[in-house]
């Protein structure tokens, strides 16, 4: 995990040709680019991008790019650094061309699919904002997640325990259960505060003093750390490998996925299995519980108790939550070597993906076998092993709906009672809660309360899908949101419409993409507006749709 055991990815190159060429086209490794790389199609025409009174004017000039804000009352010109995605999004880092200082994150999006600029900040559940924000400071926030650094830095708030400070990408075990959780033990606090220390002054910051002397690395770190401070841009094979120079020197040195170093221990359920190692390199960084946003899956708060998240990049924390993890590893469906990871994971959605399963839980295996547990076509989308136990309910980076990745059943009755709306709605969203419920109940030998369904729907004669519009919590209602899209039923117009205005304003991108599925035309609204003026477009377009 120190700097100095690090090679860099172009070190690999020469002896793992397969896995460079993969990786070197891989979504991971294009994460972060230096600006000068912008190719192609990009929004940098000159284009006005307005949100509510301010303006964000995007231009290109002498191979640079920039962005110029005017929100309150004043202009200001940035000249764009990095870009960062570049998959299903892009953002933007720069710096002010007249003040210059920090790299700080530009607040507008680039989105590929729809290719529309969005605000920055509606990427994840955050309330609606007043106006044009820059910031944050990009090496404050973004940095770890999206490239490759001494991990000795990520393992900072490890190392000091509960009630560390919390920064960017630090290790994701205080939101796991109890039971579930890695600890890293200092073995030698000598050497340990000499390497730290050796660390700090290199990223330009000062050597904690003696008290409290990890929360003060935290904090140099946060204050110091910058993009020359970095092995390299991007997720290098380092990232997950982590520093492997002495393999690289001599292959008969194994790398390894747990971090390494004379004065640490990591001790923890899984050390030692290949499985957990795997998935927790993962979890380094798919393990975002994003932004303040209260709730999450299984009636979970973000502080005390939570459960998955409802959106993305929390994946390997979710997936730790869940049945398999001890065994079952990320790499079953992903390979992060390779430059179509879509593809790849697509093939665990087929029939034939259900061997991925079968090759543990061996007694689901064949169609006799499935259709007995499954009570489904095993032939059809309804008998895949990951419909039911990965549901497509999460929110993706495309105002679309991804797999959540805690394993689990959509009986469990935490998932039942205390989340909408029903998983087995995902593809039955126009029936009756009474109806799912009743299935499961026969089909599995369930119970549920009705009480605390009809608190949580209002009915048990009401569909999941639309009693969530009306009643679930903002996440759960970005869900039914894309479920009332996908039935295509014009009775549905006005419920989906009312959320065109959700106070999260993400939100508002699931019930735009709704409408326009259910009044089989593009959207001609601009979400950014102020409320008044939305809504008033919103009413003409409904109106104008033979909408009452
Ligand atoms: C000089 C050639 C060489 C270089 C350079 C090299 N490797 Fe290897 N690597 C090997 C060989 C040979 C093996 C197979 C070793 C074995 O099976 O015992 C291997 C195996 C591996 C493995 C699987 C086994 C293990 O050690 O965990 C990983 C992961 C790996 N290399 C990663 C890397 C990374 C990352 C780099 C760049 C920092 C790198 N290698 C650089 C030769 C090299
Ligand atoms: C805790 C780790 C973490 C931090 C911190 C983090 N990200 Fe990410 N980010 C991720 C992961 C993981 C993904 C991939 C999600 C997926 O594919 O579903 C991602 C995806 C993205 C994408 C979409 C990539 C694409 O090609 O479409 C962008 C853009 C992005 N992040 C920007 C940022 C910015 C800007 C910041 C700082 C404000 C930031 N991220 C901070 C982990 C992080
Ligand atoms: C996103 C994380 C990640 C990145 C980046 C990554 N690897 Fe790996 N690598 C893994 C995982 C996980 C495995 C174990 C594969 C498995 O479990 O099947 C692995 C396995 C390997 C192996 C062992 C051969 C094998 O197929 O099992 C080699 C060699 C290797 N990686 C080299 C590299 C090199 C070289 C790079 C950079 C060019 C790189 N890796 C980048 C995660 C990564
Ligand atoms: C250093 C941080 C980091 C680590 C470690 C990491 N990832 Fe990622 N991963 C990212 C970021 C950032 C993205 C967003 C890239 C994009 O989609 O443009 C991403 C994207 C992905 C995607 C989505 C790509 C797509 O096609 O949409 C998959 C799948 C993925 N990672 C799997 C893994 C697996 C499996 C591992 C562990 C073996 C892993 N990642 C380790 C940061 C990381
Ligand atoms: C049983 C197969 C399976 C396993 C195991 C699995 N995934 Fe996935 N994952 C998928 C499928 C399928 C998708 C595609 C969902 C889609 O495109 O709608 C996906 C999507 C993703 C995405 C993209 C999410 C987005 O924004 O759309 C990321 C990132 C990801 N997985 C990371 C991981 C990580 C990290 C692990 C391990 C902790 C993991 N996955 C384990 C099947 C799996
Ligand atoms: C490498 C082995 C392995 C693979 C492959 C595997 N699992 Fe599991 N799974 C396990 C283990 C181990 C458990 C925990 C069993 C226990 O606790 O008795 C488990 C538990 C479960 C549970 C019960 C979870 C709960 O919370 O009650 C479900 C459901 C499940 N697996 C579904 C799947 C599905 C679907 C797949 C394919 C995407 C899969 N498994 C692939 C090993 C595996
Ligand atoms: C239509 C939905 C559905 C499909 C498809 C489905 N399951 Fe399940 N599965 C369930 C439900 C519901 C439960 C919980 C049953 C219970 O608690 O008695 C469950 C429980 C499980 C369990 C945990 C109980 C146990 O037996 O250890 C495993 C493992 C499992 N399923 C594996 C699979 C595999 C593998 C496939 C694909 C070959 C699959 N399931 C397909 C609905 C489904
Ligand atoms: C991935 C989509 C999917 C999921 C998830 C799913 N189903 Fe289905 N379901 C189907 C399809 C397709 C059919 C029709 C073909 C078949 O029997 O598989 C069906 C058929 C049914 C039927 C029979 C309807 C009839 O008219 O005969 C019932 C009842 C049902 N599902 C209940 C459930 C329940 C309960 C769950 C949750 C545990 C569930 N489904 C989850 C896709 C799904």
């Amino acid at each position: 995990v120190l700097r100095e055991d690090y090679a860099g990815s172009a070190a690999c190159a020469r002896c793992h040709a397969a896995e460079y060429v993969g990786w070197f086209a891989s979504p991971m490794h294009r994460m972060t680019r230096d600006s000068a790389e912008l190719v192609g199609d990009t929004p940098f025409d000159g284009r006005t991008f307005r949100f509510k009174e301010d303006a964000v004017v995007l231009s290109a000039r002498g191979g640079e790019r920039f962005f110029e804000i005017r929100a309150e009352g004043r202009t200001r010109s940035y000249r764009v650094t990095r870009v960062i995605g570049g998959h299903h999004r892009e953002d933007y880092v720069g710096v002010d061309v007249e003040r210059g200082g920090d790299e700080i994150v530009m607040p507008v999006s680039w989105l590929l699919g729809p290719r529309k600029l969005r605000y920055k900040g509606y990427s994840v559940m955050a309330r609606e904002r007043p106006g044009v924000r820059p910031g944050p400071v990009w090496s404050e926030t973004c940095i770890f997640c999206h490239n490759t650094y001494p991990y000795l830095l990520g393992l900072l708030g490890a190392m000091a325990g509960p009630g560390a400070p919390s920064y960017q990408g630090a290790m994701v075990d205080a939101l796991l259960p109890e039971a579930r959780r890695w600890r890293v033990l200092v073995t030698d606090e000598v050497a340990m505060r000499a390497a730290v220390g050796d660390e700090l002054v290199r990223i330009g910051g000062a050597r904690p003093s003696e008290g409290a002397f990890l929360e003060q690395a935290i904090a140099g770190t946060r204050a110091s750390f910058g993009a020359s401070d970095l092995v390299e841009l991007g997720v290098g094979c380092e990232s997950c490998h982590l520093g492997s120079r002495a393999h690289a020197s001599d292959p008969r040195t194994k790398t390894s996925f747990v971090p390494r170093a004379s004065f640490l221990r990591v001790v923890g359920p899984g050390v030692g299995s290949p499985a957990v190692e795997t998935t927790r390199a993962c979890a380094r960084c798919h393990q975002v519980l994003f932004s303040r946003y209260p709730y999450t899956w299984e009636g979970g708060l973000r502080r005390g108790a939570p459960g998955g998240s409802h959106i993305n990049s929390g994946e390997a924390r979710d997936f730790l939550l869940g049945g398999c993890a001890s065994q079952l590893t990320c790499t079953a469906c992903h390979d992060p070597h390779a430059r179509d990871g879509r593809a790849i994971a697509a093939r665990s959605e087929t029939r034939e993906g259900d061997a991925i399963c079968t090759a543990c839980h061996a007694r689901y295996a064949g169609d006799e076998a499935l259709r007995a547990h499954a009570h489904h076509d095993p032939a059809g989308s309804g008998g895949r092993c990951v419909a039911c136990h990965m549901p497509k309910k999460n929110m993706s980076l495309e105002a679309t709906l991804t797999r959540y990745h805690r394993i689990g059943s959509p009986t469990d009755s935490e998932r039942v009672l205390r989340d909408r709306p029903l998983e087995c709605a995902l593809c039955h969203a126009g029936e009756r809660v009474q109806t799912l419920v009743g299935a499961m109940e026969r089909w599995w030998g369930k119970k549920y309360d009705r009480a605390v369904l009809e608190a949580l729907y209002g009915s048990l004669d009401a569909t999941p899908v639309e009693a969530t519009l009306a009643r679930g919590k903002p996440h759960e209602q970005a869900t039914a949101l894309f479920l009332a899209g996908e039935l295509r039923e014009r009775r549905l117009a006005r419920a989906v419409a009312a959320h065109l205005l959700h106070e999260y304003p993400l939100v508002r991108f699931y019930a735009e993409g709704a409408l326009e599925k259910i009044l089989g035309r593009s959207s001609p609204l601009d979400l950014h507006k102020e409320d008044d003026a939305l809504a008033a477009d919103a009413r003409a377009w409904l109106a104008e749709a033979g909408v009452r």
